[in-house]
């Protein structure tokens, strides 16, 4: 399924945001590199058929997914702010019950059917990717997160996790503390904001990528 007018005219809002912060002259790129993360153990073992970039209708369903809808977008770029086409990116998550894809992720009885829990996107020429989800919940000794990878071709996959701004649970999480410089983990802690003029309580959070890499054209 395709995303609608309304996020994909505040994808385009936030967006021209991106543009600004593009034209800052370099040498930023060390400050700005993001930090990976471990893939964790519920990269989905069995993939779904449905891997598109709407994780709130599986197949022909026509129950979406229970959860507040989430318009989750950003920029994948390289080490010099500039946007990386052709890339790869693929999010997974738990459901509103804290369930994984995964065989193992969470209580399979539990799991909302009605949720994708694995998507796909390929970057254009502008190095934009959008998915529309839900929020994440938290899950057993975990605050909530997405979880993130970006696979350029020829290149090792980047993985790394989404966090969200104000989660009580982010202060006493391991794996986002691990990462000891305060700034780099800010780096992956992004404000989950209302979308205006939603009445659905809809969301949209913007998580830009960089990688600390110059892939060969
Ligand atoms: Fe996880």
């Amino acid at each position: 399924m395709h995303m609608s007018r309304i996020s994909r005219r505040q994808l385009l809002a936030g967006l021209a945001g991106g543009a600004l912060w593009l034209s800052t002259p370099g040498a930023f790129a060390e400050r700005l590199l993001t930090p990976a993360q471990t893939l964790g153990p519920f990269y989905p073992d069995q993939l779904p058929l449905d891997q598109d970039n709407d994780l709130l209708i599986v197949d022909d369903h026509l129950t979406p997914a229970s959860g507040v809808v989430v318009h989750l977008y950003g920029l994948i770029l390289d080490a010099h702010g500039k946007p990386l086409k052709d890339a790869l990116v693929e999010i997974w998550q738990v459901d509103a019950h804290g369930v994984y894809l995964h065989s193992r992720g969470g209580e399979r009885n539990a799991r909302d059917v009605n949720f994708q829990g694995y998507g796909r996107f390929v970057t254009g020429a502008n190095g934009e990717y959008r998915f529309r989800t839900i929020r994440p919940v938290a899950y057993p000794g975990r605050t909530p997160h997405i979880h993130v990878a970006v696979t350029l071709p020829g290149q090792p996959r980047f993985v790394t996790q989404c966090y969200i701004r104000g989660e009580r649970g982010n202060q006493g999480d391991g794996v986002l503390n691990a990462i000891r410089d305060p700034q780099a983990r800010e780096r992956l802690i992004v404000p989950f904001v209302p979308v205006a003029g939603s009445t659905a309580g809809e969301q949209v959070a913007r998580f830009d990528i960089v990688l600390g890499f110059t892939p060969a054209s």
